[in-house]
Parts: C-alpha cells; structure tokens; sequence
C-alpha cells in the first residue's frame, strides 16, 4: 500500500515552512551584504548531496513575552552531517533570519545532539555561530543550555577536532562554546565577538570603546590571540575550514590524512643553501624554509598575525602530515614571549592530540627579556611550551638553524625534552647564552679596564661562539643526533618522519598533568 498524498502532502507543507527560515526578505537582505543564509553555510561546507539534516522539526520552548505561539522554524539552527572531501562532519549553522539566532533549550539541545554524535561517530565538528546571545525570553532557561553546550564541547575537546566560524554577532558567554574548541575562524566584516559590548564597558568603567575597537576579526586575530583565521566572506571561512580539515584526522584515534608514497628517496635541494644570510645577526624569514619543506611549498599558517615571533602551521613533509613550530627572526629577533609561548604551546598540544608529528625549526636568542615581561608571567607563559613538549608522545623533529640559545634553546624541543632527532646546521649556534650576555659577565672587570670596550667584547664574543656555541660540541656530547648540510634537511627530516610513524611512547597513567596556565 502506497503512503497516502495526505501525508506526503503534509510532510512537505511541513518541509517548506522549516525551510524557509526567516523568510525570502531576510534571506535576500543578507544577500545583499555579500552574505549567507545559515543553511547556504552548510551547503558550501559539505559536498553536493551528501547533507542530512536532523531537527528540521523541532519546536521551541519560549513561554514567555507572547511567543507562544509564534513560529520559530527549527528553533533558529540548523544542525546535521554531511562529507567533506569523503570524509563524514557534523556540522550545526545559527539562523540570524530567525529569533536572532539566539540559543533556547531546544536550539541548544539540537547542537548537544550534533556534539553528542560527533563523538560517537568520531568525526569532527564545524559550527557556524551566528546569534544574538541567550534567547532572553527562556531566561534561565537559556543560560542553562548554553551550560550544556560549553559542558560538550569540553567533553569533545581533545576526542575530535572542533571547529568554529564566527559569522555573525557571538556576545557574551555565548563566546566561550568558540573559545572552547580548536580552531575559530571569523569573517572580517559582519562579525562580531565581545564577553562586555561597549555600553557595558562604558557603564561599568567609564571608558568609551566601539565594538571595532573590542571585537573585531582584526583585532581577536592580531591584538587577543582569541581567533586562528580570518576569512574574507562566508565562502573563504568555509575553504579555510576545509584546508584544515584536509589536514586533521576524525578523531583522536585515527592518523591524520597522510599522502605517504612507496619511494622513500627525496633529492638533496641546494635552494636551502641560500635561505640563510651571511651575518647571523641579520633576520631572515623563517617560512622561506618551511616552504622548502613542505610538499608542494604548501603551508598552511595558523595564528598568522598574532605572536609573529613564532610561526605555526600545517604541511606535509613526504607525504606525512606535520605540525611545524619555527622561531622567527624577522620579529623580536625570533625571542619568545608570553604571547609566543602560549600561541606555541596550545600548538603543541594540539598535534599531540590528533596524532600530528612536531617539526621544529629553532633560531631563537631567548626569552625576551623586559619588565612587563617578568611581572606578566613570562616564567608561568614559557613553562607551558617547556610542559607541552615534554608531554608530547607524537614524533618530534627539532632542527637547529642558527641560535638555540638558554630556556629558550629547551623550550624549543632540545633532546632533553624529548625531542626523538635533534639535526643541526653547521651555522648553528648552541650554549647557555648568547656571546654577548656570557661576555658581559664572565669578562665584567676586564672590560671595565679595557681601552677599546666594544672591540674587546666583540674579540671575546667571537671567542665564544667559536669556542662554546660550536654545533659540534654538542653533536660530541650527543645533544645534537647529527649535523647536516641545509641542501640535506628536506630529505633527512622526511626519512626521520617516515621512520617514526610507528613511534610508540607510554606515561605513567593519571587524569591530566597540570599545565601551568
Ligand atoms: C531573543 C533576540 C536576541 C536574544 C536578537 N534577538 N538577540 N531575541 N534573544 N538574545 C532578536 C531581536 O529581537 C530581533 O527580533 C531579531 O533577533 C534581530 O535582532 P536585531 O536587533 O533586529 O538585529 P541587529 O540590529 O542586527 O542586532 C543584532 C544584535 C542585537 C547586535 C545581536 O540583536 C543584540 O544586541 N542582541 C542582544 C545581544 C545580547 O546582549 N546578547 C546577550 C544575551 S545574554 P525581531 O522579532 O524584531 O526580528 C547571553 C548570556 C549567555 O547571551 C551566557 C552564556 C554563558
């Protein structure tokens, strides 16, 4: 027996007015700003045919202020899973066009059901915010949702990737379901995100702000640290989440997408050979030899703008999937800093979850050195990347190009903190400080007396170079596996990576370290 027409006519009645969201004037309004509907969101997110979607008929529970009985399709998100370059994703888009997109209990328990089976199904998570906070008319309500949202993404953190994409307004707590994930991408007009708007500020303090001036995507990707990347239009978020993607495994049980090829050889390449400059004190632009490593030159930069003293990012190195760290001398001398250090660090821990071998690139002086520095907490900053590479288990890879010198020659994965191969350039510059600090203390008297003071300090800092930074005094006591030519680091790092895909490393067990915050 055929299912009756009144059924089926029913069902798609249904369909269409879900469908509809907001409606066809709110839909054409953000067309007009060169902006998505929440489901067109998904729709790019996901290859044709492959969405289903799951709560397209779920009603709201507002009770209050006349809503009632006013319609609130799908209760303003849209939530479901779909593939992506094969692989399945869950995803879950807020829909300004209706109620503001704000988070009611059963919009919130459609993204903890998305959460939820994201676990299950042990796959990752990209969820489009786009919403005026905590529908104000469930009152506590609301706010207990938006605690089962952040509660899931915790649960989630560390089991599959999460990934965020601020399109819209994100104020209030409602920021923390974001902060809470790995990566949060946000598109540079339209998008806001703010714990306090500028009325609150002004009325509490006193101090007159713009939401520019607090929330913008310029400012969390430069100023805050608090996004990864900005995009251009809903599009560009959307490529930018897929390029991630292309390069994270489903789950923390999973390998990342390596493209490994049987032929293990890869030729020696002399274009290194020039990356360096001929005075060691003069910058250089690190990404120059990350592009040399990686396949194809393709890098995928994360946290481009903020703490630009050190660079992070995806590639492949032979085909296997890294995470690369890299000091980088064009800014504050390649130093870390408590920005560098945090930035690095959440890195870090971030390939360690997911499986991701640690290329590290290192020409750093130290810890930068300053007043505000010290009382900002650079001591409890740089102990976390000294913590998050001592807890990672992943193959770790630590080249040294020129400096690597003190905490910060630690800090930056040496052997001691268990790197599994440390290579060196024969340019590289290895002690417990640098020449011209060391000088300045072990020849304090001397140089007081000295006639010419400057020449004699740069005499004695060639002296030490020469004598205690040398590459191979620590290639003799064996803190430095081996000294290679650049033209060779392409193929040495590849062959090491290849060699430790099976690595295996086991800890004492316990709930979590304690990593200083
Ligand atoms: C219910 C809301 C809403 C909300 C917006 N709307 N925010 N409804 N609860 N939180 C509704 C509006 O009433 C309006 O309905 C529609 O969405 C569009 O909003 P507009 O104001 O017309 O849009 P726009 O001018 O673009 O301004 C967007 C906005 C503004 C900047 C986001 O709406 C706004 O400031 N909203 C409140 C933001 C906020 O303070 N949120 C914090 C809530 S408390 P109609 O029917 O007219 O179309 C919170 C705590 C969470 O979030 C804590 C978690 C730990």
């Amino acid at each position: 027996m055929a299912i009756s027409k009144t059924l089926v006519d029913e069902l798609e009645k249904r369909r269409a007015i879900a469908l509809e969201g907001g409606g066809a004037d709110k839909a054409a309004a953000r067309h007009a700003k060169g902006r998505l509907t929440a489901r067109e969101r998904l729709m790019a997110l996901y290859s044709p045919g492959t969405f289903q979607e799951f709560g397209l008929h779920a009603l709201h529970n507002t009770r209050h202020f006349g809503m009632e009985n006013k319609p609130i399709p799908a209760d303003g998100v849209i939530v479901g899973t779909g593939f992506v370059d094969g692989r399945p994703v869950a995803g879950f888009s807020q829909d300004f066009t209706v109620a503001g997109g704000s988070l009611g209990e059963i919009h919130a328990r459609k993204i903890c059901h998305t959460l939820d089976h994201a676990v299950k199904a042990g796959i990752p998570v990209v969820g489009f915010q786009d919403s005026g906070g905590a529908r104000i008319q469930e009152g506590v309500g609301a706010l207990s949702a938006y605690g089962q949202v952040f509660y899931r993404n915790v649960q989630l953190s560390g089991v599959v990737p999460q990934i965020a994409v601020i399109a819209g307004p994100c104020a209030g707590g409602a920021a923390y379901s974001p902060a809470l994930m790995d990566f949060v991408i946000m598109t540079r007009e339209n998008a806001q995100m703010f714990i306090c708007g500028p009325e609150v500020i002004r009325a509490v303090t006193g101090q007159s702000t713009t939401v520019d001036e607090i929330g913008s995507a310029q400012v969390h990707a430069s100023v805050s640290g608090n996004i990864h990347f900005i995009a251009e239009s809903d599009d560009h978020a959307v490529a930018i989440a897929h390029r991630l993607l292309s390069f994270l495994p489903s789950n923390n049980m999973s390998d990342p997408p390596h493209t490994i090829e049987p032929d293990l050889s890869i030729d020696d390449d002399p274009g290194f050979d020039d990356l360096l400059p001929a005075d060691s004190k003069t910058p250089f632009d690190v990404r120059e030899v990350i592009l040399r490593l990686s396949d194809g030159g393709d890098f995928m930069e994360v946290m481009a703008d903020f703490a630009a003293n050190i660079v992070i990012g995806f590639g492949r190195i032979g085909g296997v999937v890294v995470g690369y760290v890299a000091n980088q001398p064009l800014v504050k001398a390649g130093t870390l800093d408590i920005d560098a250090s945090d930035k690095a660090a959440r890195f870090v821990r971030f390939c360690n979850i997911f499986n991701i071998p640690l290329v590290t690139l290192v020409d750093v002086p130290g810890f930068l050195p300053g007043v505000m520095e010290e009382r900002r907490g650079i001591i409890r900053h740089g102990a976390k990347m000294l913590f998050a590479y001592a807890s990672a288990t992943v193959p770790k890879i630590t080249v040294i190009l020129r400096k690597a010198y003190g905490g910060a020659y630690l800090a930056m994965c040496s052997q001691d903190m268990g790197a599994d191969r440390v290579l060196a350039w024969p340019s590289a510059e290895i002690a417990v400080m640098g020449a011209e600090g060391a000088v300045s203390i072990l020849y304090n008297k001397e140089l007081a007396q000295a006639e010419d003071r400057q020449a004699r300090a740069r005499e004695l800092a060639d002296d030490y170079r020469a004598e205690f930074a040398s590459p191979y005094l620590s290639a003799g006591m064996l803190f430095v596996s081996d000294i290679i030519q650049p033209r060779q680091t392409r193929s040495a790092v590849a062959l090491t990576l290849r060699g430790l895909l099976s690595k295996r490393e086991t800890r004492p067990p316990k709930k979590h370290g304690n990593i200083p915050l």
